[in-house]
């Protein structure tokens, strides 16, 4: 299988951690994935924070989410961001785009991640508390919060999750 279409059908969101650091360099992958990732017009609308191997803070985030138990575990979290700046929210047909443009970011992250055999959850619960995120991470309010990722070392990969049959999902092949 070519390795694009195996880290597809591979990636799983992982919950569970061990306690092992993630480097630098893979984070600059993770990010550098992200910022290949398609954007309307190339505006390119997304600003990351990174909180990596730093448990007090991870701790700090995690308690913001009804997930805290495991995602507190990771080693990094990865937070993501559009930049209003760049992608004026008040045009409503342009902001879906520029929400579209991010999943396409997080998605590049967790496909590379599993490619370098990272563990990653997406996590979007936590965006309830987008303002106490953006405090503890000294963010400025025009970056609006999209999403958080937990990342870090697993030994389990259960490949739990399943899909319903794809032919339920065509509805006309003309
Ligand atoms: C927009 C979005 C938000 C999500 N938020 C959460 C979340 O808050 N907590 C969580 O455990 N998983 C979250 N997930 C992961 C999904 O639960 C998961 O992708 C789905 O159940 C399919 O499982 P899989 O990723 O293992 O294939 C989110 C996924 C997406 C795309």
């Amino acid at each position: 299988m070519k390795p694009v279409m195996s880290c597809i059908l591979n990636r799983r969101s992982v919950r569970t951690y061990i306690p092992q650091e993630v480097s630098v360099d893979d984070i600059m992958q993770l990010l550098t994935a992200a910022s290949w990732a398609p954007s309307g017009n190339n505006l390119q609308p997304w600003k990351f924070s990174v909180v990596v191997n730093n448990k007090d803070l991870i701790k700090e985030v995690s308690s913001l989410t009804v997930f805290r138990n495991w995602v507190q575990n990771s080693s990094c979290l990865i937070a993501v961001f559009l930049d209003t700046k760049i992608a004026n929210p008040k045009i409503e047909s342009a902001h879906l785009k520029h929400i579209q443009s991010i999943g396409a970011a997080i998605q590049n992250i967790l496909l590379a991640a599993n490619e370098l055999g990272l563990a990653t959850c997406w996590i979007g619960e936590i965006l309830k508390n987008e303002d106490q995120v953006r405090e503890l991470l000294g963010v400025s309010d025009d970056l609006q919060l999209m999403a958080v990722i937990s990342v870090g070392h697993s030994n389990k990969n259960s490949l739990k999750s399943k899909r319903r049959d794809i032919s339920k999902n065509i509805i006309s092949w003309l």
